[in-house]
């Protein structure tokens, strides 16, 4: 896949809390840029699946809860444990497809785009401190920072919706099925 295939090609209109919405050569709706309500998706979820394409061809998904917002266009994650994943983007498949879902809401975002590695330099130091500061990872266990630049983005909703249903109305259906409750106290972040 290459990165001008995740182009979209008609721009028509702009919605500041989504991004720029653009319609691609499918019809389908498609968001160019992190918009706010993207970037809060990704900053309270902070677990993504990452799917790249090994070199054959087979796909390859895995979960990054080092998952963030670089900048305006870019996301992030963090190369703890994800040999394969980042052998992909090395070996010139760097387009992945990254997902973020509210399991809760049951609606997220999909985002897609080129994939750089950084194993040193000034991208690197700096992921380093981002995630120091935001979750207390230590540089050891950072092999590589990846940032993506995102060419491709897309809201994604369950058909939990499809019958009408409110989002106050998914979130208790889903808040009884795990056997949670809403917690009115600060959350513990876990760190990959
Ligand atoms: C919930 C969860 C979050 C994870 N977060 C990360 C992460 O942020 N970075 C990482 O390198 N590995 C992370 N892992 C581990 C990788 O997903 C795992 O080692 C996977 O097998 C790597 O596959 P890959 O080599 O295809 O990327 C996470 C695993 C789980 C279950």
């Amino acid at each position: 896949m290459s990165a001008e295939s995740t182009r979209p090609v008609v721009a028509c209109r702009t919605n500041p809390n989504l991004g720029v919405l653009h319609r691609n050569r499918c019809g389908t709706r498609v968001f160019t840029v992190l918009g706010e309500d993207m970037q809060r998706v990704v900053d309270e979820q902070r677990l993504g699946y990452v799917a790249s394409v090994c070199p054959d061809g087979t796909p390859n998904l895995s979960p990054k809860g080092t998952t963030a917002v670089w900048d305006d266009d870019h996301l992030v994650f963090a190369h703890l444990h994800s040999p394969q994943t980042v052998a992909n983007i090395e070996a010139g498949n760097r387009v992945v497809e990254i997902n973020v879902v509210d399991p809760i809401l049951r609606k997220g975002y999909r985002f897609k785009g080129p994939a750089t590695v950084h194993r040193d330099g000034p991208v690197y130091e700096s992921g380093l401190r981002f995630y120091r500061e935001r979750s207390g990872l230590t540089s050891d266990r950072i092999e590589a920072i990846i940032v993506v630049k995102i060419e491709y983005a897309a809201p994604v909703t369950s058909p939990a919706y499809d019958d009408g249903s409110t989002e106050p109305e998914i979130e208790q259906r889903s808040l009884e099925m795990y056997g949670l409750m809403r917690s009115r106290r600060g959350r513990r972040q876990p760190t990959g």
